[in-house]
């Protein structure tokens, strides 16, 4: 062994290795509902918490300890309270709630993880795929557990509120009167753009199961005469005719053939003029984008045909489709926007 091998040490392995520990800690933390507890209590000791969440005394203690190394859980003595980003975060009791993430993450992405090996050899995704019909949202039966498809709901809006942010400032809007989100769900991100633009209409276009949904959502937000709901599927129903088209998070979710069926039937779509916007995590090259990457290898795992793609193979779609005038904008530490004019 050279002098230089013999000075390694394999800690960044055992960090990298040991990771999942901290996720699967915090899914379960999610899953047993902890931090909404907390939240309610104040805060309680280990004994409190045990009987609460019945929670095994055997695992009790470690876990909750390990809560308070991830800086999820602060400790005074013997009692546990929330950190402040806990409490804002992970309360199932607030608005602000994204742990329906963890749950998601929980019940599909993290056993699909586990048969990676088995992925990198066959292609194949690892998770149970969306069955066709007109019930199930993000897998889970809309009419049986509406409250757990609220809870993801929310976890997504964490994300489209500050993507409709974006959106309203980097689009001119001034030029355009209507819009249309396709695979909106429940219409937040149009409820944004709506928001800061008072001259628009749009339209939140997705599967008639996402409907009932959308329309307690944009009820409480008060826009039921400014968003309405158009159900179909957007590769074979006619797509809603506006000056603006968006795909959020829904290129991720198909293969290359897909994506140009989608890309192709959003330009037929709209009048000369108009423009569609696409945003996703798109892989830019650098090989430190461990973010992006995860997510492309989670959407390859929980889907037939999905990944995370790169702005160019976008953009020779989006010519492929007919769009002549494409540009692209880094948003959200994470995400790129392209905007493709007809
Ligand atoms: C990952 S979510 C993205 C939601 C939202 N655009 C965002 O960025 O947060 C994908 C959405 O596409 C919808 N969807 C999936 N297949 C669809 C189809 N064939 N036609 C219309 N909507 C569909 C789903 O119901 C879901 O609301």
């Amino acid at each position: 062994m050279t002098q230089e091998a013999k000075a390694l040490t394999p800690e960044r392995f055992h960090q990298v290795l040991l990771a999942y520990c901290g996720s699967k800690t915090l899914m379960s933390a999610v899953e047993v509902d902890l931090f909404s507890v907390l939240a309610e209590l104040g805060a309680a000791t280990e004994e409190q918490l045990r009987r609460r969440l019945n929670l095994h005394p055997r695992f009790a203690r470690h876990f909750l300890e390990a809560l308070v190394a991830l800086e999820l859980l602060a400790r005074d003595g013997e009692q546990y309270r929330n950190t402040p980003l806990s409490e804002v975060f992970l309360d199932r009791n607030k608005p602000s709630y994204v742990g329906g993430f963890a749950e998601m993450t929980s019940e599909t992405f993290y056993p699909a993880w586990g048969r990676l090996t088995k992925a990198l050899h066959t292609g194949q995704a690892q998770a149970p795929q969306p069955p066709d019909d007109d019930v199930h949202l993000f897998r889970l039966d809309s009419t049986r557990e509406p409250e757990r498809v609220r809870r993801f709901m929310t976890a997504m809006d964490s994300h489209s509120t500050r993507m409709g942010e974006a959106l309203a400032e980097l689009i001119d809007w001034r030029r355009y009167r209507t819009f249309a989100d396709l695979g909106g769900a429940r219409g937040n991100l149009a409820s944004v753009i709506a928001k800061a633009h008072s001259h628009l209409t749009g339209v939140c276009f997705d599967r008639r199961q996402s409907q009932p949904f959308f329309d307690e959502h944009i009820e409480r937000l008060g826009l039921a005469e400014r968003i309405t709901f158009q159900a179909g599927d957007f590769f074979s129903s006619p797509l809603p005719e506006a000056d603006v088209l968006v795909y959020g998070h829904v290129l991720h979710d198909w293969g290359p053939d897909n994506r140009r069926q989608l890309l192709a039937r959003a330009h037929d779509a709209l009048r000369p003029g108009g423009a569609l916007v696409v945003y996703d995590r798109m892989i830019d090259g650098t090989p430190t984008d461990l973010n992006r990457l995860f997510f492309s290898l989670t959407f390859m795992l929980a889907s037939a045909g999905g990944s995370e793609y790169s702005v160019d193979e976008c953009r020779a779609w989006l010519r492929e489709a007919g769009f002549t005038s494409i540009e692209h904008h880094a948003v959200l530490d994470d995400h790129t926007v392209v905007v493709a004019y007809r």
